[in-house]
């Protein structure tokens, strides 16, 4: 399935959406790999948990937003969902997923080139929708809740993993040096690309906290919120149902 070519119209503004693709068009050879050493390989099972959380009982179509290189796609797959489909706007990082999906011949896993804030399906299409880490990345989380809602099946279940602010200030100003000062040199060595994890401190001091992306859901119609912590609370995954 080749990449279709994106044409930007509304939704994202073009500055930030502009801005965010090009870096992750940069990073995308190397993503998988600095994810890996970047969380000693916890997101794995993040993703895993995400997964569990977004799938319910007899999930048979799923959409993973701003699936990057496909991780949480085939997460679904592996959890035995029959449809999934993954979108992003970054044409380097699709391409990384689709070489995956050929790979290991997952022909049932679909990617396409979308805006998360503007998503090209029917209203209450799927039965579960996941995301990782996209939060900091999208130009309007509210708008990007909003169509998740709205293509969610009533009953269907959305969980989104993201980074958040941890509650101790000494761990918060360990991982602040991590994330600060290792971060941007280790990403910067091996994907050539430095500025794209200077961004990473920028973008974690602007992400809501994990609380407030349950009332986020919440304001969009979501319920049953549910917010659990992870990696020594750096990390949240927040789960709401339609
Ligand atoms: C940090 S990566 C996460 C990739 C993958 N979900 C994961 O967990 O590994 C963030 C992704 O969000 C995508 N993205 C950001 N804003 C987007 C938007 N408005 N529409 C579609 N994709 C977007 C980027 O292209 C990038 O692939």
């Amino acid at each position: 399935m080749a990449v279709v070519p994106y044409q930007k119209e509304s939704g994202s503004s073009m500055e930030k959406a502009e801005a965010v693709q090009l870096m992750f068009d940069s990073i995308a050879h190397r993503y998988d790999l600095l994810n890996d050493l970047m969380t000693a390989g916890m997101h794995r099972r993040w993703k895993l948990l995400t997964v569990k959380e977004a799938v319910g009982s007899g999930t048979n179509g799923v959409l993973d937003i701003a699936c990057g290189t496909g991780d949480l796609a085939f997460l679904f797959k592996k959890s035995g969902v029959e449809k999934v489909i993954g979108i992003d706007f970054s044409e380097n990082m699709l391409k990384v997923a689709l070489n995956r999906g050929s790979e290991n011949k997952e022909e049932n896993v679909l990617f396409s080139r979308a805006d998360a804030l503007e998503l090209p399906f029917q209203d209450d299409l799927f039965e579960g929708v996941a995301t990782g880490f996209s939060l900091r990345n999208v130009d309007g989380i509210g708008k990007m809740f909003s169509e998740v809602y709205r293509v969610l099946k009533p009953g269907g279940r959305f969980a989104s993993l993201e980074l958040t602010h941890m509650k101790s200030e000494v761990i918060d100003r360990l991982f602040r040096i991590y994330f600060n000062n290792i971060v941007p040199i280790l990403g910067g060595f091996i994907t050539g690309d430095r500025a794209a994890y200077d961004y990473l401190p920028d973008s974690i001091a602007n992400v809501p906290d994990a609380e407030e992306v349950g009332l986020m859901m919440e304001q969009v119609g979501f319920n049953f919120i549910k917010v659990k912590k992870l990696g020594f609370g750096s990390v949240a995954l927040v789960r709401g149902i339609k």
